[in-house]
């Protein structure tokens, strides 16, 4: 009998029963329990289930992408899974986070799960999320496994998650013979994140004799599709951005107030300062922060962060909170250690602000994605050549990339569940795409003249300036998400002033 569960929230327990047997893992956990002891672990526990869970609130979204991917693959039997946990050393494990497009798909967070749409004969899908259960009593399992209940927390039964996502829910474990027992009909799953997951679809599509090649191109669709589906935000969503931004507002300013001790300190200190209000308002940071100071910040992606913060310097702190729901901001700021600018340092801000500010407006429903980009660059050249680094005119610049040596990378992306967000979207709907209501993207032009750079005067080497805003785009334009952050120079000292503790 299946332990299938319905949504129906009359539906009942998981039935723990018919669990299969558990065997303990040699942890030496097993070893020397005693009869007496197994049935008494069994007994004395008080019912903890959650007869009626509250629906998670993205429900209703969730629904609708499902309904979105069903239409683009009529039926076809599709598997999106979750990803398992990866071991950090011996029997030590990295914290769990899901495949981005099993969140999109179901708002569930767990490892080992996996949401199947499954094609009616009469058109559309049916669509289960296969969980693994709340741990069983009846078999030890709850407190013998180090994934058990008394060892990791409790998972929800099969039944309280049917009612908080608002899908069918089913035993992982079955998942196996599911798919081996469904009708025939193409499959196609979502590669990546679940190898034993992916070696079982192969096998089933290998009763059908399908050609590998052909499979690997149908599974690269599925990604695709979900990837270009993501590029356009629905509301709720852009809510959870808006939450990522604003506890990332509230993170660079409780480093502005540390400061003081991170010079005392290191890089590290920052890091830790905004690492804890990530934590206390969020699942955790979205990427590892760049913790960057003095020359460092001329390394693009600084994460060592073990150097020292010198009064005099300029700090990059580049940094996104991520919400408890894995949306996650990307924001950065270039501050001054001792909370003013130096003229030099100033000059190199300016030109970032100036490029900066011309991105943003080009951002707009209807421009092509690369424009903000181009209009960035074009700001940064003629700056360039006005200082004298370049040769003039700055359209020669431009169409050779001379500015490139100085800024090296894009000036933006889309952003979401994945801090580089959409990568696999088409390239005709993304980066040769328009813009349009609901995407969201970084503006983050920046200058960094290597240490050792010897085409730029000494006064400028070791100088990096990154400024990155996170961008709506609306029916009539755009909306800064991170607009609650200063941007002028100005603005940074005077902000700066009022957290930094003067002594
Ligand atoms: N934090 C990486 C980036 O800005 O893209
Ligand atoms: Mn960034
Ligand atoms: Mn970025």
């Amino acid at each position: 009998m299946s332990e299938h569960h319905s949504s129906d929230p009359k539906a009942e327990g998981d039935g723990a029963a018919e669990a299969p047997v558990f065997t303990p893992r040699k942890n030496g956990q097993a070893q020397g329990v005693s009869e007496e002891l197994a049935a008494w672990m069994r007994t004395g526990w008080a019912d903890t289930e959650i007869r009626d869970p509250e629906p998670i609130e993205q429900a209703a979204y969730t629904a609708k992408r499902r309904a979105a991917l069903s239409a683009r693959f009529p039926g076809e039997r599709l598997v999106v899974p979750a990803g398992n946990l990866k071991t950090r050393s011996n029997d030590t494990e990295y914290p769990f986070r899901p495949s981005c497009d099993y969140v999109y798909l179901s708002g569930d967070l767990s490892d080992d799960g996996c949401v199947v749409l499954e094609p009616r004969p009469g058109g559309g899908h049916d669509a289960t999320v296969y969980l693994r259960p709340r741990s069983n009593r009846e078999n030890g399992e709850f407190w013998l496994d180090g994934h058990g209940e008394l060892w990791s927390g409790r998972r929800h039964s099969l039944a309280e998650s049917a009612q908080r996502l608002g899908t069918d829910t089913d035993d992982v474990r079955r998942l196996p013979e599911v798919l081996r027992d469904a009708p025939a009909a193409p499959v196609r799953i979502l590669r990546g994140h679940d190898a034993s997951l992916e070696e079982l679809v192969a096998g089933v599509r290998a009763g059908g004799a399908e050609d590998g090649e052909a499979a690997a191109e149908r599974d690269e669709e599925l990604a695709v599709a979900l990837h270009d589906h993501r590029l356009v935000k629905d509301e709720w969503e852009v809510a959870q951005l808006q939450r990522a931004v604003d506890a990332t507002v509230r993170g660079f300013g409780d480093v502005a107030a540390a400061l003081p001790e991170a010079r005392a300190t290191s890089e590290r200190y920052i890091e830790g300062t905004f690492f804890l209000r990530a934590r206390v308002e969020g699942n955790d940071v979205g990427y590892g922060t760049i913790a960057a100071s003095g020359p460092n910040a001329t390394t693009l992606h600084w994460m060592r962060n073990d150097g020292p913060v010198r009064e005099g310097e300029l700090l990059l702190l580049d940094a996104g909170v991520e919400t408890t729901t894995l949306y996650t901001a990307d924001i950065t700021r270039t501050l001054p250690v001792s909370g003013r600018f130096d003229p030099v340092q100033r000059r190199v801000y300016d030109l970032v602000y100036a490029a900066q500010e011309a991105a943003i407006a080009a951002v707009a429903p209807g421009r092509p994605f690369t424009e903000y980009h181009e209009v960035a660059q074009r700001v940064l050249a003629e700056g360039l050549v006005e200082w004298g680094l370049l040769e003039g005119p700055a359209d020669r610049v431009v169409e050779l990339g001379l500015q490139r040596r100085y800024t090296l990378h894009g000036t933006g992306h889309m952003l979401g569940l994945d801090v580089h967000d959409c990568a696999r979207s088409r390239t005709e709907v993304h980066l040769h795409g328009e813009l349009r209501p609901g995407t969201v993207l970084t503006v983050e032009p920046g200058l960094y003249f290597q240490p050792d750079d010897l085409t730029v005067p000494e006064e400028l080497r070791g100088i990096g300036v990154r400024i990155e805003d996170d961008v709506l785009v609306t029916a009539e334009g755009n909306r800064v998400l991170s607009a609650a952050l200063p941007r002028t120079a100005d603005d940074v000292e005077a902000w700066l002033a009022e957290r930094l503790p003067r002594g």
